[in-house]
């Protein structure tokens, strides 16, 4: 049995849908990252996992119990076993002590102090016991508010944009404090995120949702290299991305975008894309020989240096973006309008269907 079982989630705002048949199981001691553009309904999403707001159908099951359907003090109790940060924590008027020791308190729980002690040390902000909270600074409080939420030991976490408007050494501090409560605890993680790169550091799966909609769920690697629609492939940044006809001959599938030809280990046919990720494609001077189906001449059109890699963009019939060591790069004495070779294996290339 799953700790968490969101099923058919609707809520609307104004005769809206802002989220619209929500499914996700979400397993004891694992991270979920909920990623996807402002106003895409994370925060809702949230907010319903919190029992703080109801939603208008569909059911969230907590440890076996359909949570939506229980009196307010049952749902107090369920709410109880977990915590949630929200996007700009609120501090009380008090010190950092009585901020981080309240969910204590509330739940009557023992040995306070020390375990205040604790929390503030795993966060490092020991010493900031007298503190008047809402002088801290944002780093500083969203440190507070992980400390008040994981003192009470919830079995789910949950943190909305846990790192939105801090600067980049509060940001870092967060994440590895969320590291290790991921790895050192077996709380459920569930993060709302926009920032990509964030839930591909973090979490072990990620849910992308697009206008309310849960449009795909799984690794991150999953997400990265095989998005589900253009939607997905757009917001996660794909590069290489054709629009194609796809057509099955001897056991592959060979996608034809009028200019070149691809050869897939996907089984699809019909109105396609194909996405190819840059650091799939060996880039050569020679053609290679090396068991990759795919081999395609070009010329180097543009160049750009990221430090120690180089981007190139090479058109070889379709646009290319490859991604080359600045190392190589000197070696092969590549410039704009130098020819290369582009390799790369059939199950590099992705094809999903385009709808009509
Ligand atoms: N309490 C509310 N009343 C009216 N509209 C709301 C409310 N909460 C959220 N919305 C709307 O729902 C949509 C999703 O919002 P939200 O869940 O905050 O998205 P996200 O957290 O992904 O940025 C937005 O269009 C927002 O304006
Ligand atoms: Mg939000």
């Amino acid at each position: 049995m799953s700790l968490m079982d969101v099923r058919g989630l609707y809520k609307g705002y104004d005769g809206r849908d802002v989220l619209k048949n929500i499914n996700i199981k979400i397993e004891k001691g694992e991270t979920l990252a909920v990623i996807g553009p402002t106003g895409s309904g994370k925060t809702t999403l949230l907010r319903l996992l919190n029992l703080l707001d109801n939603p208008d159908s569909g059911k969230v099951f907590f440890d076996g119990m359909d949570a939506t359907k229980q009196p307010e003090r049952i749902k107090l109790n369920i709410r109880r076993r977990m915590a949630m940060v929200f996007q700009k924590p609120v501090a009380f008027n008090a010190s950092v002590y009585d901020n981080v020791a309240y969910g204590l308190k509330v739940r009557g729980r023992d040995e306070i102090e020390a375990k205040v002690i604790s929390a503030l040390k795993i966060v490092g902000l020991s010493g900031y016991e007298d503190r008047n909270a809402p002088t801290l600074s944002g780093g500083e409080m969203q440190r507070v508010a992980l400390a008040r939420a994981m003192i009470i030991e919830p079995e789910v976490l949950l943190l909305d944009e846990p790192t939105a408007n801090l600067d980049p050494r509060s940001a870092d501090i967060i994440e590895d404090l969320i590291s290790r409560i991921r790895h050192e605890r077996d709380t459920a993680i569930i993060m709302a995120t926009h920032d990509m790169s964030q839930g591909q550091r973090l979490a072990d799966r990620m849910g992308v949702l697009m206008e309310g909609e849960l449009v795909q769920v799984g690794t991150p690697e999953e997400v990265f290299r095989k998005p589900e629609s253009e939607l997905v492939a757009n917001f996660v940044g794909v590069e290489n991305l054709f629009v194609g006809k796809a057509r099955e001959k001897n056991g592959v599938t060979k996608v034809s975008t009028g200019n070149i030809e691809l050869i897939s280990s996907t089984k699809r046919t019909g109105e396609v894309f194909a996405i190819i990720r840059p650091e799939d494609i060996i880039v050569s001077k020679r053609k290679i020989m090396s068991s990759a189906r795919n081999v395609l001449a070009g010329r180097i059109i543009d160049i750009s240096n990221r430090g120690s890699i180089m981007r190139l963009v090479v058109n070889a019939g379709e646009q290319f973006v490859v991604f080359i060591t600045r190392q190589s790069f000197l070696d092969m004495n590549l410039d704009i309008g130098s020819e290369v070779f582009l390799s790369f294996k059939a199950p590099s290339v992705h094809v999903f269907g385009r709808p009509r």
